[in-house]
C-alpha cells in the first residue's frame, strides 16, 4: 500500500472513533512521523464547546506522546462533499512540528483528496524559538 493510502486508511479508522455528539461531524486525521510511523486521531467534542479538540491535533499529540517530534505528512478526512481544510488552530499546531514543505492532504467524504503544504496553509509561521531547540 502506498503511504497516502495508508494515511487514508488510518484516518478513516480513527474517524469511526470520533466523539462528536454536538456537531455530528466526524473527522479523522493521520500523520506520518519522522520515524516512519503513522499516528491517528479523531475529533473529541465537549459540552463546553470551546474545549473540543480537532482530529489533527489529536493525531499530532499522539505522535508527540510517542516521542516523535518530526511531522512529515498529514491527511484529514471529514464527512462533507468538500475537501476538509485544517482549522486555523490546527495549522499552527502542525507548523510547530512540520517543515513548511510538509504535505497536507485534505479529503472529502469519498476519500478524494486535495493536497497542499503546511507553508501554503500557514504562511509567516510563528515560532518562539528556532526549530529543534
Ligand atoms: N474539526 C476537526 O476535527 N478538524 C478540522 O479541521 C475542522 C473541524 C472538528 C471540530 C468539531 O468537532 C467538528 O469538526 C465541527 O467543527
Amino acid at each position: 500500500m502506498d503511504r497516502k493510502k495508508e494515511l487514508l486508511a488510518a484516518a478513516r479508522k480513527a474517524r469511526r472513533k470520533a466523539y462528536a455528539p454536538y456537531s455530528n461531524f466526524r473527522v479523522g486525521a493521520a500523520v506520518l512521523g519522522g520515524n516512519g510511523r503513522i499516528y491517528s486521531g479523531c475529533n473529541v467534542e465537549n459540552a463546553s464547546f470551546g474545549l473540543t479538540c480537532c482530529a489533527e491535533r489529536s493525531a499530532v499529540f499522539a505522535m508527540v506522546a510517542d516521542g516523535e517530534k518530526r511531522l512529515r505528512e498529514v491527511l484529514v478526512i471529514g464527512e462533507s462533499a468538500e475537501f476538509l481544510p485544517p482549522c486555523g488552530a490546527c495549522r499552527q499546531v502542525l507548523a510547530e512540528f512540520a517543515a513548511p514543505e510538509a504535505q497536507v492532504h485534505m479529503c472529502n467524504a469519498k476519500g478524494t483528496c486535495r493536497s497542499t503544504t503546511v507553508g501554503e496553509l500557514l504562511p509567516f509561521i510563528f515560532h518562539l524559538h528556532e526549530r529543534g531547540k
